[in-house]
């Protein structure tokens, strides 16, 4: 076997476990999963209808274009459709931007500990990784543009960020993109963008016209419809023509085509989904503050706890009450667990376990 000797010290992304699987292995039937980021009230029900009704069309290749989405969207933001493109998930423009930019030998920009993916794309195409410590658990823009060099293609920010549900503000955004080179692509990464309630969230839109810059988001979030896999990256014409010289023609299925344009429309659930994780959020850290459990406050729909050394020891005992967390150690956080907002009944679940474990 030959592999590209680019892969050869990559550890393949590990994803928080299904539910199923977590029934099958340990021979439960009452099973959460509070690990992935996902909604805790499901898909908008207008997505579900959509679906149901495009069903029968399944036997036709999809939109390779996404025609209507992207209409609709490029409304919606105020952008030309051209500024858009569509991907299997927000994870795909991540792939995408790296192979339409990334050379073997150029240097990428991340931050540690952050959204894995970026890593993994950048080790993948060859690039050389400049890594950036988080500072009180918050992206150090200042530090990641002094790193900045006449090598650098592309530095990765995700805002907010996961796993630390933190976000970097408009000034701090401005001032990192201030006399910024022309020539480096900042990648946006807004998974959560629809979740923040922040008035200092930053508008990167407004870059969208005098920079390298691609802003990602997703349906899998705010939308619920992680199992769909449809994102979408908004940036200048040029750069969008890049990226879909190197994507495979027929990435967003019609289901996931439909289902998002439905979502787009129920705003009912979008408000709904904001309440929920409000609630939720509250009650977390009521309880985490009477337990003594340190956590990062999070602007996002998953809260980081600092357990202590016996992090895995918990997570492993969570799972077997039915309870699956995410566990830190691919992000070399050992002392703590991540845990998505789940429904009340979910989260009153989680801290109940927690409690008879701690
Ligand atoms: C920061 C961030 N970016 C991107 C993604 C990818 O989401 P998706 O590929 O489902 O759109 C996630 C998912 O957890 C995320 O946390």
């Amino acid at each position: 076997m030959l592999p590209r000797k680019e892969i050869l010290n990559i550890k393949p992304y590990i994803p928080g476990e299904p539910i199923e699987s977590l029934k099958r292995r340990l021979r439960i039937k009452n099973v959460i999963k509070l690990a992935s980021n996902e909604n805790a009230l499901g898909p908008s029900p207008k997505a579900v209808e959509a679906m149901k009704r495009a069903l029968n069309g399944v036997n036709r290749y999809p939109d390779g274009d996404c025609f209507y989405l992207k209409k609709k969207l490029s409304a919606r933001l105020k952008v030309a459709p051209k500024n858009l493109i569509f991907g299997c998930g927000s994870d795909e423009l991540i792939v995408l931007c790296a192979r339409a930019f990334v050379n073997k030998g150029d240097e990428v920009v991340i931050a540690r500990p952050t959204f894995l993916i970026y890593e993994l794309v950048s080790r993948i195409a060859g690039a050389k990784l400049k890594i950036i410590p988080l500072k009180d658990f918050r992206y150090d823009l200042k530090a990641m543009k002094e790193a900045i060099t006449s090598k650098t293609r592309l530095v990765f920010i995700a805002n907010p960020d996961n796993p630390n549900g933190t976000y970097v503000n408009r000034q701090e955004v401005d001032e990192f993109m201030r006399g910024l080179r022309r020539d480096v692509i900042v990648f946006f990464d807004e998974a959560y963008y629809e979740l923040v309630e922040k008035r200092d969230f930053p508008n990167t839109m407004k870059y969208l016209n005098n920079y390298n810059v691609i802003i990602a988001r997703t349906f899998s979030k705010a939308y619920g419809l992680s199992g769909l896999r449809i994102g979408y990256g908004i940036a200048r014409p040029e750069i969008i023509d890049y990226m879909n010289r190197v994507r495979e023609p027929f990435n967003v299925n019609s289901l996931a085509q439909v289902a998002a344009l439905a979502a787009l429309d129920d705003k009912k659930h979008l408000l709904c989904t904001r309440r929920v994780l409000r609630e939720g959020k509250r009650y977390l850290y009521k309880n985490l503050e009477e337990l003594d459990l340190p956590y990062v406050e999070s602007v996002t729909n998953f809260v980081l706890i600092k357990v202590g050394p016996r992090a895995k020891e918990i997570y492993q005992k969570l799972l077997k009450k039915g309870v699956i967390v995410r566990e830190m150690s691919a992000w070399g956080m050992k002392d703590f667990i991540r845990v998505t907002i789940g429904t009340m009944a979910e989260n009153r679940k989680f801290i109940r376990a927690l409690k008879q474990i701690l």
